[in-house]
């Protein structure tokens, strides 16, 4: 789950920044000496600039931290602020939800569910100048309110969308030690299913469409709270890993709406079979042959006997774990009050990196659209 760029800094970023930093102070230095050359105005030292700002590991000073102030803890899931250290090796702001705050912040997150119908409970206006709003939702738009007002209060938006300021996801990630063998784990299952939602508003009715059709045709192991077989969370990955392929199917149909329920059992050794946009929007993010499409076959029936084909043949199955032998993938925070960690860290990630603020207008028009 921690992509490589949540690393900080690059190396030849920071090179690059600290020269850059270094011939800006140089050339005013030069400016200075050459058009007053008796002045004794105190010159900006480049040696004096760095030892300032820098420390001897190339890093930020901690006192230049930006400020992330957390609006409101999204569906009350609290955790510990330090969490993005520990999980991402994220710590390039100071992640507050102390309101005290709020003139100070350099960002402000705002959870979209959480705003009120009357606007009444945003931060004060008009803000500091420096500081931007962050639109927080990471809801597909299928499961989205449109409270009005909104449309042109925020400056970024964090959102699973790779069009999005700041998009939060679940990056594949290159092996440190390429070509070594992955061992698929015991199976002894065909298909299993992980349902928690079935409400019908969310959307579901073509996943469920599916899945009626389909379930005739071969057997299908459901799990979850729409089917009172719960799971613990520590019995969640074992589960996952025990059956040969998972059905990975989105509540809803958008563009880049791929969520977690790809990569579990990606990160377990599990085929996806995967219901949402189509294939090509998954080969944005996983290679082809890492995960089964419903759309790779006219029916529901077709694809149920695929799978009960590919039951009988070891070397086909195995061949969709050969993406394993460069990438791997994490697994992610599966307990419910850890929904939200990385996306607020991915914020924190974001605002320690970029300084520039930009109007958004226009907001639904850029989701919903
Ligand atoms: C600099 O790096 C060294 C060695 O990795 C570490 O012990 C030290 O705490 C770092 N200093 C700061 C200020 O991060
Ligand atoms: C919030 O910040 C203020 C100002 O820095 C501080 O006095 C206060 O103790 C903080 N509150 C909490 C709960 O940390
Ligand atoms: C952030 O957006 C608001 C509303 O559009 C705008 O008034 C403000 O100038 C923006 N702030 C920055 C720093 O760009």
């Amino acid at each position: 789950m921690s992509s490589l760029n949540f690393k900080g800094y690059s190396l030849p970023r920071m090179i690059s920044i600290v020269a850059f930093a270094g011939l800006i102070s140089l050339s005013i230095f030069y400016y200075w000496t050459s058009i007053a050359n008796n002045c004794a105005a105190p010159l900006p030292n480049p040696k004096q600039y760095l030892d300032n700002h820098f420390d001897k590991n190339g890093s930020s000073f901690s006192e230049d931290k930006p400020i992330l102030l957390l609006w409101v803890w999204p569906e009350n899931y609290r955790f510990e602020l330090s969490d993005c250290k520990k999980f991402y090796n994220i710590d390039g702001c100071l992640l507050t939800d102390n309101r005290s705050l709020t003139s100070n912040a350099d960002a402000i997150l705002i959870f979209h569910k959480s705003i009120s119908w009357d606007l009444s409970n945003l931060p004060p206006s008009p803000r500091p100048k420096f500081q931007s709003w962050i639109w927080f939702h990471v809801e597909s738009p299928t499961n989205t309110v449109k409270i009005p007002g909104l449309e042109n209060l925020f400056n970024l938006t964090l959102s699973y969308r790779r069009d999005a300021d700041i998009t939060v996801r679940l990056n594949l990630i290159a092996k440190s030690k390429p070509n070594e063998e992955f061992v698929i784990p015991k199976k002894d299952k065909l298909v299993c299913w992980i349902v928690s939602n079935n409400a019908a508003s969310t959307g579901v009715g073509t996943r469920n469409q599916f899945y009626q059709e389909f379930s005739k045709h071969i057997e299908v192991h459901m799990f979850g709270k729409a089917y009172s077989k719960f799971l613990d969370y520590n019995e969640y990955y074992p589960t996952l890993a025990s059956c040969k392929f998972y059905l990975s199917f989105e509540n809803s149909i958008h563009k880049d709406y791929i969520t977690e329920k790809l990569n579990g059992p990606l990160s377990v050794g599990t085929v996806p079979v995967v219901l949402g946009p189509p294939r090509k929007n998954y080969e944005n993010f996983v290679p082809g042959d890492a995960f089964i499409h419903v759309n790779d076959f006219p029916d529901a029936k077709s694809l149920a006997e695929h799978l009960l084909q590919l039951d009988k043949d070891d070397e086909a199955y195995g061949r969709f774990f050969t993406w394993r032998k460069h990438l791997t993938a994490t697994p992610h925070l599966i307990q419910q009050t850890q929904e939200f960690v990385l996306a607020i860290c991915t914020a924190c990630d974001y605002i320690a990196h970029h300084r520039e603020y930009r109007e958004f207008h226009d907001l639904y028009e850029w989701y919903f659209n």
